[in-house]
């Protein structure tokens, strides 16, 4: 099995990383993402008791951050009915929300989303001395000014390591690794949340608050998409290895194939808020509330209802594809031509259809996350 000593991969894999994690754009992500609205929906009350146990009565502007944002649509609800309330308990105070992502993300999209240019429903008209603005800066790096920020949301993001760091021999993601390579992913998800708290810690004011919703491990070992008895990842892996096998792509393809992610367990997530050693709890971050949920597949629970196969499998596998594409396209060759590329990409997607299409029983993508929010310690510097 390659591990974390398999230093030239390493270096290949570095700088694709960052490019590797883009959702589809085009409003795709948010019309194939109900689940992780559903997510986001679900911690309103956790933002709006945030919120509540702030200190509104200031100057300034009020600054959200939604980190990780995509294409903006599935936190518009939940941002909205948050600004809202800070409106309604400040109502002469300027509410700036900062959208921010990576760089080639479409922020054409996300103010499209916001000034209610698509479908969807937004906040944006009717809360005023409102300012919306993105920043296509890494959350691994300051986004705000140091104490500027009121509330710092991130849905589903920190997942996403800065950098890959080694190949998973015969799996594409780290929930299938073991031993050395397990390790360097758990090494490296440790030292992502590490220097993300800590600037976040900087940015925050004293007595600003994060809500932060995570894909993680849960208490019982339950990760995305396992929990229903077929495990998404090892079907990912199991298929793109018969790609190797059909001779459609190399062995190479398969080993550069590897999500740029760490699954966090709770005690990972909850580490450096407890240690009194450490630089985030030394800032004043303190967790107020801990907890994993599972969030039910919204496709699966359809198909619970109308028991149509074919209907689960053509509506399921485009959630799987709006944020799995990326990683299976950065691991082909590039040399290939483009069509090619795009031609296995679209076979390893039906394959997946067809398989769930002819047992669809297992199949799922139930959402298991841990939702936290943590405090800047009013008497912080
Ligand atoms: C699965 S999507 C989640 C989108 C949205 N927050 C939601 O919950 O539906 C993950 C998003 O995180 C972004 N992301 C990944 N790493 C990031 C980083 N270091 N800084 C900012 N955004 C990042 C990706 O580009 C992608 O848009």
């Amino acid at each position: 099995m390659a591990g974390p000593e398999d230093g030239n991969a390493a270096m290949s894999l570095k700088s694709e990383t960052l490019r590797d994690i883009a959702m589809k754009g085009g409003g795709y992500y948010s019309q194939a993402t109900t689940g992780a609205r559903d997510v986001i929906d679900g911690a309103v009350e956790l933002l709006l008791g945030a919120v509540a146990r702030m200190d509104l009565r200031r100057a300034r502007p009020f600054t959200m951050t939604d980190m990780g944002c995509a294409d903006g649509g599935t936190s518009i609800t939940a941002v909205g009915r948050t600004l809202r309330r800070v409106r309604a308990l400040a109502p002469e105070r300027p509410i700036q929300v900062i959208y921010t992502d990576l760089p080639r993300n479409d922020f054409s999209q996300v103010f499209q989303t916001v000034h209610g240019l698509t479908e969807i429903p937004t906040y944006a008209n009717d809360i005023d001395n409102l300012y919306v603005f993105a920043s296509a800066t890494s959350f691994h790096r300051p986004i705000v000014p140091p104490a500027t920020l009121d509330l710092g949301f991130s849905a589903t993001a920190s997942h996403y390591i800065s950098e890959t760091p080694c190949r998973i021999a015969n799996h594409v993601h780290m929930v299938g690794a073991e031993g050395a390579t397990r390790a360097a992913y758990a090494e490296q998800g440790r030292r992502d949340w590490q220097s993300m708290l800590e600037i976040r810690a900087r940015e925050l004011v004293p007595g600003g608050r994060l809500v932060l919703l995570n894909f993680g491990i849960d208490e019982q070992g339950r990760h995305l998409g396992s929990t229903g008895g077929v495990k998404m990842f090892d079907t990912f892996a199991r298929l793109w290895r018969e790609l190797t096998e059909a001779d459609t792509i190399g062995e190479e393809e398969f080993l550069n194939t590897n999500f740029p992610q760490h699954y966090r367990t709770v005690a990972e997530f909850t580490a450096p808020f407890e240690d009194p050693a450490n630089p985030v709890y030394r800032a004043g971050l303190r967790i107020e509330h801990v907890e994993t949920r599972i969030v039910p597949c919204p496709y699966a629970s359809a198909f619970a209802e109308h028991g149509d196969a074919a209907r689960f499998a053509r509506e399921y596998i485009p959630t799987l594809r709006s944020w799995s594409e990326t990683c299976f396209a950065a691991g082909l060759d590039p040399s290939r031509p483009l069509e090619e590329r795009a031609a296995i990409l679209d076979h390893f997607y039906d394959s997946y259809e067809a398989l769930v299409r002819a047992a669809p029983e297992g199949h799922g993508m139930d959402y298991v996350h841990c939702y936290l929010v943590a405090a800047k310690s009013a008497a912080a510097a």
